[in-house]
């Protein structure tokens, strides 16, 4: 069994930096594109012997160690009373979005095991499938982002309809995120019933706002899931971008693991975060498209700096972009492994 990546989450000793990427399974990859050109994304997701075999394919591929299960963060949502697709170029389009008091309190709660039967099937079938060679991760969306895209109605750039809902009507927001919170305790749990090892916490859009609204509007929704998380006794990741300013915050808030993105070394995000959580980190995902002397140098400065810190997980500050070539992903993988082990030889 590699359980490298279990034991950096735990900051135990590893033998070499785990690595894997957010977003291993998806376009950059032929075999993911061509499964594409006959379902629809959720489609994949909804079948698990299809979502099971997009999930091996970066496995299948390259030497990671760990396999995220393929589903959506948005996926709660349709349970939830908010259908959406994913229409072409434009991202997640959510039918009818939330613009009022009325609309938060429509939404509904529902059984996990009947609305994402299907992500809990895709767990167990893929941990078995896996068996042992990585492992498995769990995830779901932050109350936050979900929030987001229900209120926007699809991406933003500047968030101001979710922003002026939270300054307008404070408290149905904070019933919004308290039922979104619900729903997503409740669904973690369910993957690691139903086979995930670890589980990643995405709060993609949470850097939108001041440490003052996150810590007033957001942090307790944020706290109260990661706090049911880590009672189920497997590693939890809090991943956001653009969060330089809220990581404090972010991990007073929960995760036994930090995610951070790229916009500061990663040694400085630790430093402010503390010795006591691993971090997960944090090569731009735009550096892939460089020339690999320029992947190469960035990625060596990454593990030079975290090398004498137990408890690194290497991977891209965001997820990996649909044009990024797969060999460099693989070359990627292959030199956190060979640079990092060596390094812990001579250490
Ligand atoms: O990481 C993995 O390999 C597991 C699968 C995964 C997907 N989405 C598959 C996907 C994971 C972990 C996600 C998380 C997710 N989904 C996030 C958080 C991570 C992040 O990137 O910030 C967010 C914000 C979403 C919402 C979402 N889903 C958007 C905005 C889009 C469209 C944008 C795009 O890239 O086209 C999706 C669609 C989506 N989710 C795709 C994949 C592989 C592309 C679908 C396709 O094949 O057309």
């Amino acid at each position: 069994m590699n359980d490298r990546f279990l034991r950096a989450c735990r900051r135990e000793p590893v033998d070499a930096t785990p690595v894997w990427f957010m977003r291993q399974a998806g376009r950059y990859m032929p075999e993911y594109r061509a499964l594409r050109a006959k379902h629809s994304m959720l489609e994949l997701c909804r079948t698990p012997e299809l979502a099971v075999q997009v999930s091996m394919q970066p496995v299948n591929a390259m030497p990671v160690d760990a396999a995220i299960v393929f589903a959506d963060i948005l996926l709660p949502l349709e349970p939830m009373g908010a259908p959406f697709e994913f229409a072409k170029g434009e991202g997640p389009v959510v039918h009818k979005p939330i613009r009022s008091v009325e609309d938060v309190d429509a939404l509904h709660s529902f059984e996990i095991a009947e609305g994402l039967g299907y992500v809990l099937e895709t767990l167990t079938l893929l941990r078995r499938e896996l068996d042992g060679r990585c492992p498995l991760i769990g995830f779901a969306g932050a109350p936050f982002t979900l929030a987001s895209y229900l209120i926007e109605g699809g991406r933003s750039t500047h968030f101001e309809k979710t922003k002026s809902f939270m300054y307008s009507e404070p408290e149905a927001f904070s019933r919004l995120l308290a039922k979104l919170s619900d729903v997503t305790s409740r669904y973690l749990r369910a993957q690691v019933q139903a086979g995930a090892q670890a589980l990643q916490l995405f709060d993609s859009w949470v850097g939108q706002l001041s440490l003052t609204d996150y810590q007033q509007h957001v942090a307790p929704h944020v706290k109260s899931v990661l706090d049911d998380a880590q009672s189920l006794g497997v590693p939890v990741i809090h991943f956001g971008t653009g969060t330089a300013t809220l990581l404090t915050a972010m991990r007073d808030a929960g995760g036994t693991v930090l995610g951070v993105d790229w916009r500061e070394p990663i040694t400085t995000a630790w430093d402010r975060i503390g010795p006591n959580h691993a971090v997960q980190g944090n090569l731009d995902p735009a550096v892939l498209f460089a020339p690999w002397e320029v992947v190469e140098a960035k990625a060596r400065a990454i593990l030079d700096s975290t090398r004498d810190r137990p408890g690194h997980i290497f991977n891209l500050g965001h997820g990996i972009l649909p044009t990024t070539p797969v060999e460099t992903v693989q070359r990627l993988v292959d030199f956190v492994h060979e640079y990092s082990a060596n390094k812990a030889e001579s250490a």
